[in-house]
């Protein structure tokens, strides 16, 4: 009986070294809570961090999907803080009612990298993301010197843009609306219509439903996202209104805002780039003890009609 017990502990040892050698032992666990997968520009940047972790088998990378659902994405990061996971990395959906669990992630010992969105206060390790108030700025300088050419501008009047903005309880939301309005004060251009769309193409067409049943007049759309572009494109087209305006967009993924403007639906998309290779190089560094600035800030480039053929242009 001992005899066939040592053998069977013997064949599970030489089992383990086995599969140990083939494939070495994952050192560290990664949690991802992710806000949600609703949309194309989170499946990239889950996508964007596997691809990055496939290149280091000491990573074991678990996913989790909120589901746009913040009490949700609460309960998720509690989970895994109870599995103690070796890192958190985040994107949350809002930034109030997710700080507290990011702190307590963060008090409690384990490292925590904020991906895109942000919470409130300094309780994380690092953020990683775009400058949306730049973006917004951008987008903001980019619409005046267009709109300058229109008739109506070049009458003396004000051009008439509507603004779909993003979820306002996140920050995103906050900033590319704070730095497109820093832009355009003075100019002459009116916001005739604004909206929070949620950051959701079906919610941007029903708003710009709304917008293009009382507005006979409009001359651009600024969404914050490429969806929100999208969806009020649709709404103009189902309208015949769609040639009276030009839509201006935010994330220029690949095989979407860059795509839109190709196809000639966006004047433009500014890119928002998602940080998640950035968030596994940073993990990395920080899971071997390494020190890492508190903020990396991420370039972005805009696509416009003329320029998207030759890969956009940086942003200054
Ligand atoms: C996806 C998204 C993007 C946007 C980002 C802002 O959920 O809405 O379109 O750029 O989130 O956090």
């Amino acid at each position: 009986m001992f005899q066939k017990l040592l053998v069977s502990f013997a064949s599970i040892l030489v089992v383990t070294m086995i599969s140990a050698s083939a494939a070495p032992a994952k050192k560290w666990v990664i949690g991802m809570s992710q806000c949600n997968l609703g949309e194309p520009w989170r499946v990239q940047m889950n996508a964007d961090i596997k691809k990055a972790a496939e290149a280091h088998p000491e990573l074991q990378l678990i996913f989790k999907d909120a589901q746009n659902d913040t009490l949700r994405q609460r309960a998720q990061i509690e989970e895994f803080i109870n599995s103690k996971v070796d890192l958190l990395i985040v994107s949350p959906k809002e930034a109030a009612p997710l700080t507290a669990p990011v702190r307590e992630t963060y008090k409690g010992g384990i490292p925590v990298i904020v991906l895109d969105r942000r919470v409130l206060g300094g309780d994380f390790t690092q953020f990683i993301g775009a400058d949306n108030r730049r973006i917004g700025r951008s987008a903001g300088e980019w619409i005046v010197r267009q709109l300058a050419e229109s008739p109506r501008v070049k009458a003396g009047g004000k051009a008439r843009v509507v603004e779909l903005k993003g979820l306002m309880t996140s920050t995103p939301a906050q900033d590319r609306s704070a730095g497109f309005h820093e832009a355009i004060k003075g100019q002459p251009v009116e916001i005739v219509f604004a909206a929070d769309m949620k950051w959701l193409e079906p919610d941007a067409r029903k708003e710009m439903e709304s917008a293009l049943a009382v507005h006979r007049e409009i001359d651009l759309v600024y969404a914050h996202n490429d969806p929100g572009a999208r969806g009020a494109y649709l709404a103009a087209r189902a309208a015949g209104r769609e040639k009276e305006m030009a839509f201006v967009g935010i994330d220029a993924l690949a095989q979407e805002g860059q795509a839109f403007v190709r196809q000639g639906m966006l004047a433009a998309s500014f890119e928002y780039p998602t940080g998640g290779a950035e968030a596994i190089a940073s993990a990395l560094k920080i899971l071997s003890g390494e020190k890492v600035p508190k903020e990396v800030t991420l370039a972005s480039r805009v696509f416009t009609r003329e320029n998207v053929a030759k890969g956009g242009e940086w942003l200054k």
